[in-house]
């Protein structure tokens, strides 16, 4: 019998990730820019030993359950709320994930939401082009916040969580956070940072900067009552998950101005559609999913994505598993 090359199904174009794959694979591609549907993936991936999908794409039991002869789920992200990963479990497929190559880029972008929150980036940026700005220069003339010398609170301080700390340093700031576990001693002093309990260091930000994975646990995490523990003057920062921010309370903090403003990446919904309340704030910042937008991250993580899958292919284990091994 001839050697079958194993077969495998990727939800995306995307190049650097197909041309690792494509020496030793059968690959089925969806190539089309409208993202495939449920019940294409479910049918596409019957007959697969691997899919490579992206965090929009759901992997939900159902889907899982159509597959026959999947070996490996390998997500180009770091986030894997998007699958059933108990179900994979089940059914002795491997979850991977693409955590590490995105951290720095991801704290670059939170670092950049906070800065471009607080000294009103956008807000400028959109007053200059409508023909706004009348007066050379004026002395009370938008007038933001500081950054540097400031308390930063990091909810969740993993791989990210940690890189925004060390960003923070550089900005003298005062570094707290709450996570699930507390670090080290050791990590704590490397890391500048102080633990809080989170309602305490809620109360004592100035910038609270989400770096939470989604699950039961953070889901609506950021609630009515957590906003109004915030201090007035102070910004929320959103570059983990939309869910983790309960958004209707989210909006009511700014309507009734508990607190200064907020940076987004994420959303309840994505995308975010017209009739967003959040859309109608001036001190709010909303840019498009990119935490790991920059040329060489996503191309790191396409190696990463495909290298997974071949491992697991060649008889291995991802490269970066989620699930325990099999
Ligand atoms: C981005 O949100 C990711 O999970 O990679």
């Amino acid at each position: 019998m001839p050697f079958m090359k194993p077969k495998v199904y990727v939800t995306r174009n995307i190049p650097k990730a197909i041309e690792i794959l494509r020496g030793s694979c059968d690959l089925t591609i969806h190539s089309k820019a409208k993202p495939p549907s449920k019940r294409e993936i479910m049918q596409k991936i019957r007959d697969k030993d691997g899919l490579l999908c992206v965090l929009s794409d759901r992997i939900d039991r159902e889907v899982i359950a159509s597959a026959e002869d999947l070996k490996v789920i390998s997500s180009y992200s770091v986030g894997y709320d998007h699958i059933d990963t108990d179900a994979a479990t089940k059914n002795g497929i491997f979850v991977a994930y693409t955590p590490d190559v995105l951290t720095e880029t991801t704290a670059d972008l939170a670092f950049a939401l906070m800065l471009a929150v607080a000294r009103r980036v956008v807000e400028a940026d959109k007053l200059v082009r409508r023909g706004r700005w009348k007066n050379t220069w004026s002395y009370d003339f938008m007038l933001g916040n500081d950054i540097h010398c400031k308390t930063l609170g990091i909810i969740g301080m993993g791989r990210i969580g940690s890189a925004v700390a060390r960003r923070a340093d550089g900005f003298k700031m005062k570094v707290l956070y709450h996570s699930r576990s507390r670090l080290s001693i050791d990590k704590e002093s490397e890391l500048n940072a102080t633990y809080r309990e989170l309602d305490d260091l809620l109360k004592e930000s100035d910038f609270v900067s989400l770096h939470l994975s989604l699950g039961k646990d953070t889901y609506h995490l950021m609630s009515e009552q957590k906003f109004r523990l915030m201090k007035s003057n102070a910004y929320l920062i959103n570059t983990s998950r939309g869910q983790v921010v309960d958004e209707r309370a989210l909006a009511k903090a700014l309507r009734m101005k508990w607190i200064a403003g907020a940076a987004l990446d994420v959303f309840e919904r994505e995308p975010v559609t017209k009739d967003s309340p959040l859309l109608r704030f001036d001190n709010v910042v909303l840019v498009p999913h990119i935490g790991s937008a920059s040329r060489e991250t996503r191309e790191r993580m396409a190696e990463v994505a495909a290298l997974n899958i071949l491992n697991v292919l060649k008889g291995g284990k991802p490269l970066y598993a989620v699930n325990p091994v099999l």
